[in-house]
């Protein structure tokens, strides 16, 4: 059982302080959502935990290793994975070729083509196949990116706004992708605005403001929070 520990962490841009004391255990068996205002630190926390930047303080451990200030490739040899806010895909290649960049790293060449293969079909792209990957909609380059991440098996995988900027449809198939990580050997943490689908996909909330953890819980603990009421109910407003 896998498991990710971020304890205490903070992160100052110059006087700015982006993350403050942030402490959170992401657990295996569950989906957890990071969620919080623009701005709110959610997308530093990720860059900590995957090594982008280190921290300014604080610790984080994966499982028994203590990565704090561990650089990101290796991270990533360990199994921590992520997709990124803005897609993050090589646009000129096809959409098999994408996917088999990270499998050529990660498996012996024979195995390569059948992974391939594989991930294509579990993210209904194999008719996409051979499509240059700037050729096909936002929705299946979100979920292209995905592929790619999930292509080499991580144990922790981080989703920064998998949904952002997608039509209803594409955003129902990549829920339903999402959905299906769980009760892999897999530790996944999904940073998600939109309320309905955090309380679909998620067992687990992390409510962030102003770089601090200020509630988590269960969705209904999280629903019956007083702050994250008054801070949905004042970005409605
Ligand atoms: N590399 C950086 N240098 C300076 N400031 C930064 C940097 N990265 C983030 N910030 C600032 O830190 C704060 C938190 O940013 P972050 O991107 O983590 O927010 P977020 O919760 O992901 O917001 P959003 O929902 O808009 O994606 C913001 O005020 C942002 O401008
Ligand atoms: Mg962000």
């Amino acid at each position: 059982m896998h498991s990710f520990k971020i304890e205490n962490i903070s992160k100052y841009f110059g006087k700015f302080t982006a993350l403050s004391q942030v402490s959170t255990h992401l657990n295996q068996e569950v989906i957890s959502a990071i969620i919080g205002p623009n701005g709110a630190g959610k997308t530093t926390l990720v860059n900590v935990c995957t090594g982008m930047f280190p921290p300014d303080s604080g610790t984080i451990h994966f499982d028994t290793h203590n990565i704090t200030r561990l650089p990101s490739h290796k991270r990533v040899r360990l199994g921590v994975a992520r997709t990124f806010q803005i897609v993050n895909i090589f646009p000129e290649l096809t959409v098999h070729d994408n996917i088999k960049v990270p499998l050529l790293f990660a498996k012996p060449k024979k195995e390569v083509e059948d992974a391939v293969d594989q991930s294509l079909a579990s993210f209904g792209l194999t008719g996409l196949k051979d499509t240059r990957a700037v050729n096909i909609s936002h929705g299946d380059q979100k979920l292209l990116e995905m592929a790619m991440a999930v292509a080499v098996e991580p144990k922790v995988l981080f989703l920064d706004e998998p949904t952002a900027g997608v039509g209803l449809e594409e955003k129902e198939k990549i829920i339903q992708t999402v959905q299906q990580f769980k009760g892999k050997d897999m530790v996944i943490a999904i940073i998600e605005h939109d309320m309905d689908t955090v309380f679909r996909i998620a067992d687990r909330i992390i409510v962030m403001n102003e770089g601090e953890v200020i509630a988590q819980g269960s969705p209904e603990q999280i629903k019956a929070n007083d702050f994250v009421r008054r801070i949905y109910l004042k970005e409605e407003a």
